[in-house]
């Protein structure tokens, strides 16, 4: 509960009732002149403005008119620590590791820099709409205090872990199988289910890690299935011969988490971009999701991920900024490369699948669709204000919207932080 809670935000309601991915248009639901009434940090009624302020003459009211309001945006891959290395030229994917994110990756040794860069980087977040993430810490466990403790500080419900690493990284970065497994049950321990904190297990990926440290991250999650499992996945081709040369016994690159207890519900893989049908088919049974990250996978030059036949292959996906392999933390400029990225596959994506995707879908992916991910009655109250007209060719552009789609597809298109006019947490203001 907050000063101003309960409050009513006037504006343009939209939330989702349904699958845009069955049926873009009928899943898109909106109240143009409406608002949102929140009471206990939850939503309490979506509607017309004039009946919610008729019934509750007495709250609290925020103006939003002419915004846009709908669920905050969900992150679902992204790696705080690699904030300030965002924007590194000129490599791609293992030498951008070794050049770029290793070197920014050792100074989280220092919790007092792990602090600084985690409260700089959710503060970025949330002006940019980003309400939940699933985060990559480091290999210290301090830099997965800091983290929580931060995000504790702004009451976010986020999913986040210790990376797990023993095997080809320089050495003031490396852990083992055991302590791998003891530092993440501890962090297990006491993070999980504190507050809105969500704990995910975090091999980093199957080359920096050794067989027995994949099947003791398979072991922690088998003894806490609750918690979330991410790494990365078929993201470049160097990386993915260097996986089948080391694991050549195993029939492909996610047969190797596969193999080690680390494939099922709550699985999250980053990239997902060059899969064979063995693995499609694996994940889609399964019910693991990809986090999607054109932003990443432009500007290191990984490929073009294939949503629409993943998607049609039944695969859960949400979208991920990537930061620092991604060069946008705002989820309007993701959804704008994933529709870029689809047209260079001869697809055009709905823009109510990519707002799905940023928002509801991520939360699915995240397992958090109960609490968080639409504009519904008893979710928590983490929203966002877009202003249609928050630039001068935003506001030309919108001004010739033919139909909610429409304006929606020129936010994403052209949208980023400056079209964040208000982020809401439980329904307290905290940026935008
Ligand atoms: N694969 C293993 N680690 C990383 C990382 O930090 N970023 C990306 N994009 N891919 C990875
Ligand atoms: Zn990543």
């Amino acid at each position: 509960m907050t000063p101003s809670d309960p409050c009513l935000i006037l504006g343009h309601p939209v939330w989702f009732d349904g699958d845009p991915f069955d049926d873009p248009l009928t899943a898109l639901r909106d109240e143009p002149d409406g608002a949102v009434l929140v009471q206990g940090g939850r939503i309490a009624a979506v509607g017309p403005a004039a009946r919610l302020r008729a019934s509750h003459p007495r709250v609290t009211v925020i103006d939003h008119a002419g915004h846009i309001l709908m669920a905050g945006f969900v992150d679902t891959h992204v790696h705080y620590p690699q904030t300030h290395i965002i924007a590194s030229y000129g490599a791609q994917l293992l030498d951008w590791l070794e050049r770029y994110t290793f070197p920014a990756e050792a100074a989280f040794a220092d919790p007092a820099h792990a602090r600084a860069v985690a409260a700089f980087f959710l503060d970025e977040m949330l002006a940019n709409g980003t309400t939940s993430a699933s985060v990559f810490c480091t290999v210290h466990p301090g830099s997965v205090d800091a983290f929580f403790t931060e995000a504790a500080a702004r009451d976010l419900r986020v999913a986040a872990g210790k990376v797990l690493m023993d095997h080809g990284v320089p050495d003031d970065l490396r852990d083992d199988a055991q302590s791998a497994y003891d530092d993440s049950a501890a962090l297990i321990a006491r993070w999980h289910g504190r507050g809105r904190a969500h704990y995910a297990i975090t091999p980093r990926f199957a080359l920096t890690s050794s067989p027995e440290q994949l099947a003791a991250a398979g072991a922690l999650w088998a003894a806490h299935p609750d918690v979330l499992m991410q790494t990365h996945l078929s993201e470049n081709h160097a990386e993915i011969a260097a996986v089948a040369a080391r694991f050549a016994d195993l029939p492909d690159y996610l047969g190797v988490y596969e193999h080690h207890g680390l494939l099922g519900p709550g699985a999250n893989f980053g990239h997902g971009i060059h899969l064979r049908p063995r693995e499609i088919a694996r994940l889609a049974e399964s019910g693991a999701a990809i986090a999607h990250c054109p932003t990443s996978n432009l500007f290191i030059g990984s490929g073009l991920f294939d949503l629409d036949g993943l998607r049609r292959h039944g695969v859960r996906i949400g979208l991920g900024s990537d930061v620092g392999g991604g060069s946008s933390l705002s989820m309007l400029v993701t959804m704008r490369a994933a529709y870029e990225v689809a047209q260079l596959r001869g697809v055009s994506l709905h823009p109510a699948q990519a707002f799905w995707l940023a928002t509801f879908g991520g939360a699915t992916t995240l397992r958090m669709d109960t609490q968080i991910g639409n504009l519904r009655p008893g979710m928590e109250a983490d929203l966002i204000a877009l202003d249609p007209a928050a630039t001068k060719l935003l506001a030309a552009r919108t001004a010739r919207a033919n139909s909610l789609a429409d304006l929606l597809f020129a936010l994403m298109i052209l949208g980023d932080e400056r079209a964040v006019a208000g982020t809401y947490v439980r329904g307290r203001r905290v940026g935008g």
